[in-house]
């Protein structure tokens, strides 16, 4: 099987111009040649004409649902979600229905996995069951193909059993990965604390139940050597403490959503569950630090939490939803129409490292997030003009409560290769 992309602009590969016109052949999943015209005759030919051919994006924070919440997503239904959105691999988070705390939970995951052209990494859980009290195997995880752990969803509140977990994932070079947030400061709160919140007649959420919660993760940390990654950063405080941390040399990697970075607590006012997310959306002070932690490499990569959820529990008054917006199929539009093409902030190649390359190598999958003649063809044709309105019957995820849905978007993927093959939904 040979596929060949001709006249296309290629980002993300070392030692080629973005200005020139190239021809790309792909034969056998592979990478087999990158040059200004390419002689050979290939099965498939793709136009790329006025495209950018950029490498496939990694997401480190996605919530695949399975097993357990397959109505709301599965691991097919997820990765489609994700190949539609120009991603080829994906960490999956562990609040699942056993969670991911054990070997058999792993291979499950990965045994459905293996079945789609596409990359999935399942984290695993920092503590059995999610509960905070007693550490999970993170050995027989790491063994099971585990790179990272997580409690994704809530924070491990005790201090000593953190300690222990930072140790471990020391030992054993895995990746703690954090969901900062003090409950005891946020607790019942479903969006932003602030003026917006009073106005509205809604419970808050401070700032300082992440600042709070940062500011200790990075105190372990730095004790016990992990390497910590600080999930969904929200507020001004915790970009300054990461900022801070990272200058005395503590190992750590943050990232961002593309929600946290665009909406502000305002888009709230009508009441609308698809903005109901955790981490809240917060003000525009915050928004203004995310952007210059993204920019002076404080906050290492773009992440989704993609987190889908059922029309039905959407639709519950306010107070009642849960929290979350699926992320993955709208992620680089709108991270392209909001820093690349109103505040032109980031470069093409920026939003590639971005939301490719460093991910990658947080993951330790050093094999994504560039493209090279001899590797895999995991990549994602791109048209950064093409304007288009977020609708409902856009998604190929199971759930639609994005909190894009209405917003005019400029830039799309045209199509994704992963393991060299075509994903095109249109
Ligand atoms: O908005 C969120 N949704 N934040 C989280 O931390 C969890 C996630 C979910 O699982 O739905
Ligand atoms: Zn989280």
């Amino acid at each position: 099987m040979s596929i060949l992309i001709k006249n296309v602009k290629v980002v993300g590969s070392p030692g080629i111009s973005e200005k020139d016109k190239l021809s790309v052949l792909i034969e056998n999943g592979i990478i087999a040649e990158i040059a200004k015209s390419v002689s050979a005759k290939a099965k498939e030919s793709i136009d790329g004409e006025g495209l950018f051919l950029i490498p496939g994006l990694v997401d480190l924070h996605a919530h695949f649902r399975e097993p357990g919440f397959e109505n709301k997503e599965t691991v097919e239904t997820g990765a489609h979600a994700a190949l539609h959105g120009g991603y080829v691999a994906c960490m999956t988070m562990p609040n699942t229905n056993p969670p991911c705390d054990n070997a058999s939970v792993v291979q499950n995951i990965l045994e459905k996995a293996s079945k789609i052209p596409f990359y999935l990494f399942p984290c695993g859980t920092i503590s059995k069951q999610r509960e905070g009290k007693e550490l999970a195997e993170m050995a027989e995880l790491k063994r099971a193909g585990c790179r990272a752990v997580s409690d994704d969803g809530d924070y491990v509140e005790d201090a000593l059993l953190t300690r222990h977990a930072m140790e471990y994932v020391s030992m054993l070079d895995l990746l703690y990965i954090s969901h900062a947030e003090d409950r005891a400061l946020s607790r019942n709160g479903v969006m932003n604390e602030g003026k917006v919140s009073t106005r509205l007649g809604l419970r808050g959420i401070p700032n300082m139940a992440e600042a709070v919660a940062v500011a200790r993760d990075l105190t372990l940390a730095e004790f016990t050597g992990a390497r910590l990654h600080i999930a969904h950063v929200s507020t001004r405080e915790a970009v300054s403490l990461i900022r801070a941390a990272k200058r005395k040399g503590v190992k750590v990697t943050a990232e961002v959503t593309p929600h946290h970075l665009i909406f502000t607590d305002e888009a709230l006012t009508a009441y609308d569950t698809n903005f109901k997310v955790n981490p809240p959306l917060r003000q525009e002070e915050d928004i203004k630090s995310l952007r210059e932690g993204l920019l002076d490499g404080t906050i290492d990569c773009i992440a989704t939490d993609h987190a889908p959820h059922r029309e039905e529990e959407k639709d519950l008054d306010f107070e009642e939803a849960p929290f979350g917006t699926t992320g993955l199929e709208t992620a680089f539009s709108a991270v392209l129409t909001e820093l690349y093409h109103k505040r032109k902030a980031l470069s093409l190649a920026d939003i590639v490292r971005l939301m490719s390359r460093r991910p990658a190598e947080l993951l330790g999958a050093a094999e994504f997030g560039l493209i090279k003649k001899g590797i895999e063809a995991n990549v994602a044709l791109v048209d950064l003009a093409k304007e288009w309105t977020v609708k409902k019957d856009y998604f190929q995820s199971r759930s639609k409560n994005s909190c894009f849905i209405g917003q005019n978007l400029k830039g799309q993927v045209v199509l994704t290769i992963s393991k060299g093959k075509v994903w095109k939904f249109v």
